[in-house]
């Protein structure tokens, strides 16, 4: 028996074997292949961080006074997070100027952590490798020395994955003498000569290391005129840095490498006035309360009567929701608040996508073309509006978000109440980080950033810190929704009305940790501030 199962393992082995060397040898163009690993540890930038080095190590001996007020300013990476000092609490105090808290999120999520140490360890390594693969050659810090000789482009030359190019604005300018000599170094590409001029003599056509040389300078400069730059080594978006130099001297420069970027274009057909409902779809998600929703699918109706409302459903019994222009999609039980966000806004069609919540009430304040006109008049991808309770309050809910450097430990999270600026010529729009949820954006903006499926009960801010950088964000003040009775008496409740608040208001510590886990793992966050 065992003999058996042996022979059969060696067989196995064998013709595994077989097969490999025959896909290897099969596989057209695999004979000489290309490395595409971390491309971060490269010789160039080797030799480029000890050209930095140097150059920022001379006049070491020239003592200096530092300036305090200044140099606090600058990123330290030591980050840390403070609450405000407890002060003597006046009434209405924390409205008027809200006092700032800290949480510690190592602390909150390693605690619980049954293996503290090994979860550090997953998220450096993690880390380490999202810096590689985000890492593009072109980011690498250059400085072009002083009284060089040689003449080069600084940025904006770039090439296409695999094709070629002329490099603009090679030459050299330099006394006469008896050979004037320039050569030029690549990674990712080759050299060679679109054409050729007399006296001029190169080495290395077609590869990464190319010489010119002539006894006439200008020779020289107008052959450097015709010098071409081939990429050779496929990459969708990086860079390669290229080493010009001549005796004495030496430059670096990038040539980016990458597809352009392809538009994404909506066709909402011809329009002399903001047509709504070929511009925007109303996305939604509800649980437990199709009474709400009718509700805001009515009020929807009575000022849009043809515009498309999309609503993800993740109810245990689900209901239908008919209707003209209405897809109701139906998801598993519980599926949660922002898995009912990616699917309701994946379905999306139209270039604008508006928020609401499912207890949301429109209104004649209820004014979608502003929010079209601000996305379309300005470089926001992203604007809220405001959402009034049935106390009157009406609330915009505007947060700057920002993200301080805190070393191997983590970064520092500080959210904080407010605005950036006013927009011009929309005076009840301001620029922020974090706006309420209700709010309309670019579709394909909105749907890049996407929704954390993880995040299933409370989750808002989170999509907001994931979309830092990426998206740029307005509120407006002046476009208003309703939201229908949120704080009720307990006796007046219905089942269900107990059944949802137990569900989403339930704050459970399995909830908590998930939070602490996506900031703390995902994010890479040690702490955060807020107010
Ligand atoms: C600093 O060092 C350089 C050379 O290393 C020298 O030329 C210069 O005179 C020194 N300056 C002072 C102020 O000592
Ligand atoms: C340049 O090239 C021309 C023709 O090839 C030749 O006659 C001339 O002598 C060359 N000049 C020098 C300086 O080499
Ligand atoms: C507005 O767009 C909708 C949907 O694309 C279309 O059916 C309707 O005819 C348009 N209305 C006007 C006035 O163009």
């Amino acid at each position: 028996m065992r003999n058996t199962s042996k022979r059969c393992l060696g067989v196995i082995f064998f013709s595994v074997a077989v097969l490999l060397v025959l896909f290897h040898d099969w596989c057209p163009g695999s004979s000489s292949g290309v490395d595409i690993r971390s491309r971060q540890e490269s010789t160039i930038k080797q030799l480029l961080d000890g050209k930095i080095h140097e150059i920022t190590s001379a006049y070491n001996n020239i003592t200096y006074h530092i300036k305090e007020e200044v140099a606090c300013r600058l990123a330290q990476n030591v980050c840390v997070c403070l609450a405000d000092e407890d002060t003597i609490k006046l009434p209405f105090s924390d409205l008027l100027n809200p006092r700032v808290w800290a949480h510690n999120l190592d602390t909150a999520f390693l605690e619980s952590h049954p293996d503290p140490e090994g979860v550090k360890r997953h998220r450096a390594q993690e880390y380490s490798s999202f810096q590689r693969k985000s890492f593009i050659p072109a980011d690498v810090l250059i400085v072009a020395e002083a009284n060089s000789p040689l003449q080069y482009p600084t940025q904006g030359v770039e090439v296409r994955p695999l094709k070629t190019i002329i490099i603009p604005g090679l030459g050299l300018k330099e006394e006469t003498k008896s050979n004037h000599m320039v050569s030029l170094t690549a990674k990712l590409g080759t050299f060679d000569v679109a054409a050729t001029v007399d006296n001029v003599s190169v080495k290395g056509h077609g590869e990464q290391h190319m010489i010119l040389s002539s006894p006439l300078l200008f020779a020289l400069n107008r052959q450097l005129q015709f010098v071409t730059y081939r990429n050779t080594v496929f990459h969708p978006k990086t860079a390669d840095t290229v080493k010009f130099e001549t005796k004495g001297h030496q430059s670096y420069f990038t040539i980016k490498v990458g597809h352009g970027t392809i538009p994404k274009l909506y066709n909402s057909g011809y329009q002399r006035e903001y047509n709504i409902s070929a511009l925007v779809t109303i996305a939604t998600k509800t649980f437990l309360r199709y009474d709400k929703l009718k509700d805001l699918i009515d009020s929807i109706r009575q000022y849009y009567p043809t515009v498309t409302i999309v609503i993800a459903d993740d109810n245990e019994h689900p209901q239908p929701v008919t209707g003209p222009h209405i897809e109701h999609y139906i998801m598993p039980f519980g599926k949660g608040w922002f898995a009912g966000r990616n699917l309701a806004v994946s379905q999306v069609t139209t270039k604008y996508v508006l928020w609401a919540d499912d207890d949301f009430i429109f209104t004649a304040n209820t004014k979608l073309e502003k929010m079209v006109d601000i996305l379309e008049k300005t470089t926001l991808d992203l604007v809220g509006g405001a959402v009034r309770e049935v106390t009157g309050y009406t609330a915009t809910y505007r947060h700057k978000i920002s993200v301080e450097e805190g070393g191997e430990e983590g970064d520092c999270l500080h959210i904080r109440k407010g605005y950036h600026h006013v927009i011009e010529g929309f005076p009840n729009c301001v620029v922020a980080d974090a706006v309420i949820n209700f709010f309309m954006g670019q579709t394909d903006k909105v749907q890049q950033v996407g929704f954390n499926p993880r995040l299933a009960r409370s989750a808002h801010l989170e999509f907001f810190i994931d979309a830092l950088g990426s998206l740029h964000i307005g509120s407006c003040s002046d476009v208003i929704v309703s939201h229908a009775s949120k704080i009720k008496l307990p006796w007046g409740q219905t089942d269900d009305q107990k059944a949802y608040k137990k569900f989403r208001y339930s704050s459970s510590t399995a909830d908590n940790n998930l939070h602490n886990e996506v900031f703390y793992f995902k994010n890479r966050f040690k702490c955060m501030t807020s107010n």
